[in-house]
């Protein structure tokens, strides 16, 4: 088999390995096709399994909390890296705090508020993991991810592992400008130390809000499309009337306009042509071209 190369590297190491792994058990949407490999590496073994992927020319991404993801209905050729099992609170001290990046951000959010530390409770309620987070600059309420971030440790595909201070990184709306293809290993961030009973409440005051605008609670991948500048794009596809309209298993949330659901074992495809319908009727109403929100990866 051409993988056994890499099943060896894996029994050696003890990391977990899965073949055709079905990739709908991975995202927040449950939809995606296959992927040929799936493995859950921890963080030191992430380099050597980098370098030997590599050496064999073997095409391979990187997929944290899989919730701002569209995997398409044909798979992933090649090796998924998954970093959820990379998921360590490394250390807190007064404000500072180390956490691995495969670790699951609500986790994170919630863990701040019982020990008051405050900074993070805007982040209340958004999927996903703390390496996705960063990537995407990931952001609700006016926050963003990078507020209060001090440090990541970056690793390239060349096996170079760097410390990255916030200044060093290009952080803009919803996106960073770190490739695709590194791993964010850990992040530090600097908080502010308060009392954990008012930590708890704007955290739970911001999940509450969240919870009566957004479909929380169903299959969807958050906001599918960029808010334009200075306006929002749930707003202008709700005024160009598409809340509820269906494609497949797929629909317009009626409670957010900007939230595609998975009501009914939808597919990649059915997504697509739901992006582009509501996309087209926002287009024709307003003369103007939303930009997806969401990463497309896979084959169609
Ligand atoms: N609105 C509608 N109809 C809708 C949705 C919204 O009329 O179907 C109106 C609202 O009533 C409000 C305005 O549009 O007057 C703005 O809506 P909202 O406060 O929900 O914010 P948003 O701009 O739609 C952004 C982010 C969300 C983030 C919220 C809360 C983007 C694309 N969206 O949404 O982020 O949670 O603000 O801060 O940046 C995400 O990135 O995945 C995401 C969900």
């Amino acid at each position: 088999m051409v993988y056994n190369f890499l099943q060896d590297f894996c029994s050696e190491r003890e990391i977990e390995i899965r073949f055709n792994e079905p990739m709908s058990l991975h995202t927040s949407l449950r939809i995606g096709g296959v992927a040929e490999v799936a493995v859950f590496p921890q963080e030191e073994d992430l380099p050597a399994l980098i370098r030997l992927l590599k050496s064999k020319s073997i095409s391979y991404v990187i997929i944290g909390g899989g919730t701002n993801l569209l995997i398409l209905d044909g798979g992933i050729e090649g090796v998924v890296v998954f970093t959820k099992k990379m998921n360590n609170i490394i250390g807190v001290e007064d404000g500072n705090l180390i956490v691995q990046g495969g670790c699951n951000l609500q986790r994170v959010v919630s863990m701040c508020a019982d020990i008051g530390l405050s900074g993070m409770e805007g982040l209340a309620g958004i999927p996903g993991s703390i390496g996705g987070a960063i990537a995407g600059n990931s952001g609700s309420f006016g926050y963003e991810i990078k507020d209060n971030i001090d440090f990541i440790d970056v690793l390239y595909p060349d096996s170079a592992i760097k410390r990255l201070r916030k200044s060093e990184i290009r952080f803009s709306y919803r996106s960073s400008n770190l490739p695709d293809d590194c791993v964010i290993l850990n992040a530090s961030f600097s908080l502010k130390l308060d009392e954990p009973t008012r930590v708890i409440k704007v955290t739970k005051e911001y999940l509450n809000e969240k919870r009566l605008k957004q479909p929380l609670n169903q299959f969807s991948a958050g906001c599918v499309f960029k808010n334009p500048e200075g306006l929002s794009a749930g707003k202008l596809i709700d005024e160009a009337g598409c809340k509820g309209l269906r494609i497949g298993g797929i629909q317009v949330s009626r409670l957010h306009a900007n939230f595609f659901i998975n009501v009914d074992n939808g597919t990649a495809e059915d997504f697509l042509r739901l992006m582009d319908l509501v996309s087209n009727k926002v287009k024709e109403k307003f003369n103007i071209i939303l930009e997806p929100e969401i990463r497309i990866i896979g084959k169609s």
